[in-house]
């Protein structure tokens, strides 16, 4: 998962969706924080879950650990920033030591951005086929975009890209190398304001993408409440 943004409605529901399904490791792409008002919520969750953890740093989190928010828009930094002075002693030093991206994990690499940067946006197969030529990771994880998005290069250089729509199998061809990226929970952007995120199965060379729909009027009640820009609460009916 990647992209949770302070929204503990949102991860209660994508939590809820994979109670009874079995993986062997927990992977964060970032932003666990920013944007939303439940920033502890969100961080007691993630931290308290069972399991193998990968948790990558993202650009949020970064600036919500006290580094400054350098290329943040006002609202954006105005919630870092409110976020900075809301959070509990432990999860503040959960965010310090937070591992930056690129992280390697068997023939996996993760990062927020992209390998190069973690404030660094892929949307473009352009951008893809750069990324594609200077790491030979088979499967690069990503998010950042908030859109659930696969890239792929295929055994003659060509480069795909495919926007996720919905709940769908992705099957990947072992020989072929890929950049995927499952969405984000907490702050969809591709016109569906479900919760997005993904189940990557190494043995069978498939990536699972679910949306689950979650009461995003309480996310925008509780940002509302907290003073935090309306705009932020706004855009979550929306998916943008
Ligand atoms: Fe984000």
């Amino acid at each position: 998962m990647s992209d949770l943004h302070s929204n503990a409605e949102a991860l209660r529901g994508v939590m809820s969706r994979v109670r009874r399904k079995k993986f062997d490791h927990i992977i964060c792409l970032g932003d666990f924080v920013g944007y939303g008002a439940e920033p502890n919520q969100v961080l007691d969750t993630m931290r308290m879950l069972h399991g193998t953890k990968h948790y990558i740093r993202g650009n949020h989190d970064r600036v919500a650990a006290g580094q400054e928010a350098i290329g943040f828009n006002p609202a954006a930094a105005e919630a870092a920033i409110w976020t900075r002075s809301r959070l509990s002693a432990p999860n503040r030093r959960f965010l310090e030591r937070l591992e930056v991206g690129p992280v390697r994990h068997d023939g996996v690499m993760l990062c927020h951005g992209s390998p190069h940067d973690e404030d660094e946006y892929v949307f473009t197969e352009f951008h893809a086929a750069q990324i594609f030529a200077e790491y030979d990771a088979p499967i690069i994880l990503y998010g950042h975009t908030h859109l659930p998005v696969v890239f792929w290069i295929d055994e003659k250089r060509r480069v795909n890209g495919t926007l996720v729509r919905g709940e769908t199998t992705f099957r990947l061809n072992p020989a072929q190398r890929y950049l995927i990226n499952p969405g984000s929970v907490g702050q969809p952007r591709d016109r569906n304001p479900e919760a997005s995120f993904a189940i990557f199965d190494s043995a069978r060379m498939t990536v699972q993408f679910f949306r689950v729909p979650y009461d995003y009027v309480k996310t925008q009640n509780a940002i509302v409440k907290a003073g935090l820009p309306r705009q932020l609460a706004d855009r979550l009916a929306f998916g943008t």
